[in-house]
């Protein structure tokens, strides 16, 4: 199993150990110098993995979240609260999420607010998760728009089972490539060359390894995202109104997103946009939105507060590697939207 430590270099006593391989390391918990006990959040989706966890750990409570983003509401938080108030779970002990994204978004938040901060373990299910949500400490709930209430709590550690990435079924699995190409586009050219090569097939230890490298590379520089952080969000600005004006999964939208994305680079830096759409479409990625609303994906670009009257934020690429964020205006957004197939007259 690979282990290594992601550390800030601005907040030395804050690491986060990340843990790769096939099964779990022994002990699960970090050791401390003290007895202490754990209490598990998961998802009826990732119940396999969840007991598992459950014997790893020696038996601690175990609560089920409800499925997907139902999970991060207010509600479910005070239930979770009630929860740990009953277990109970003390300074000391540790919160483990178990699942994709929204359960450890969920259990994160509530690690980083119960008793004012407790410990958490985190045990990503999908890759999505493996390679974004799980690392980095963005924790946070939906309340009005996505992860508007939330908190950057690092995990002490991250448990990433390539046994478990290896079970994830196709179309979330292809919703990780699409996180990973990313993490490839901004940082790493290798990982590129890897998706250029094998196409969906492209070994699964390698992708998931080099792009949780590449987060822990750009997180251990920027923490609090107060500037270099931002590139992580190549193809989530277009991606996202596509996301949530159309219903898209995450992965996908973050797909044509980077398309968009890619057009406007071209425009701008002259970045191989064609070349970067075949790379996606290869990949068995969408690479259009067609009859998504242009309207309603610039009305959640703004809900976003990526868009303001100077124009909007965005990641583009000047090549792979060599990250922007750059003000866009309206017009580029539409050159993007139209290379995606959404036009002025939605
Ligand atoms: N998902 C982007 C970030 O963690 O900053």
């Amino acid at each position: 199993m690979e282990r290594f430590l992601m550390t800030i270099p601005a907040v030395p006593e804050m690491t986060s150990e990340i843990w790769i391989g096939r099964g779990f390391p022994d002990p699960f918990l970090p050791e401390r110098g003290y007895r202490r006990t754990a209490a598990i959040f998961s998802q009826h989706g990732a119940a396999t993995v969840a007991r598992r966890v459950f014997d790893a750990v020696g038996t601690a409570p175990l609560m089920y979240l409800p499925d997907r983003d139902e999970a991060k509401t207010m509600a479910v938080v005070e239930k979770a609260y009630q929860w740990l108030a009953e277990v109970p779970l003390g300074r000391h002990d540790t919160v483990v999420g178990v699942g994709g994204g929204a359960a450890t978004d969920l259990a994160g938040f509530v690690a980083a607010t119960w008793l004012r901060g407790v410990e958490s373990v985190m045990v990503p299910t999908t890759i999505l998760g493996a390679v974004d949500a799980s690392i980095g400490g963005k924790t946070g709930i939906n309340l009005g728009g996505k992860n508007l209430v939330g908190a950057f709590h690092l995990p002490s550690r991250v448990i990433v089972d390539l046994d478990v990435m290896d079970s994830v079924p196709t179309s979330l699995r292809l919703e990780g490539l699409a996180e990973a190409l990313k993490s490839g586009l901004i940082a790493d050219a290798a990982l590129v060359e890897l998706f250029e090569k094998h196409g969906p097939s492209a070994p699964l230890d390698e992708v998931v390894t080099r792009s949780i490298k590449v987060k822990a590379e750009v997180v251990g520089s920027d923490f609090r995202e107060d500037g270099r952080r931002a590139i992580l969000n190549f193809g989530h600005t277009i991606g996202h109104g596509i996301e949530m004006a159309a219903g898209m999964p995450h992965g996908m939208a973050v797909a044509v997103g980077m398309v968009a994305a890619g057009a406007i680079s071209a425009q701008r830096y002259g970045f191989p946009s064609q070349w970067l759409t075949d790379v996606i479409f290869s990949l068995g990625l969408p690479v259009s939105a067609f009859g998504v609303s242009r309207g309603s994906v610039l009305e959640f670009i703004g809900m976003d507060k990526k868009r303001t009257a100077e124009g909007t934020r965005m990641v583009l690429l000047r090549a792979v590697g060599d990250p922007v964020i750059d003000l866009v205006g309206d017009e580029e957004i539409d050159l993007g939207l139209a290379a995606v197939g959404i036009g002025s007259s939605g």
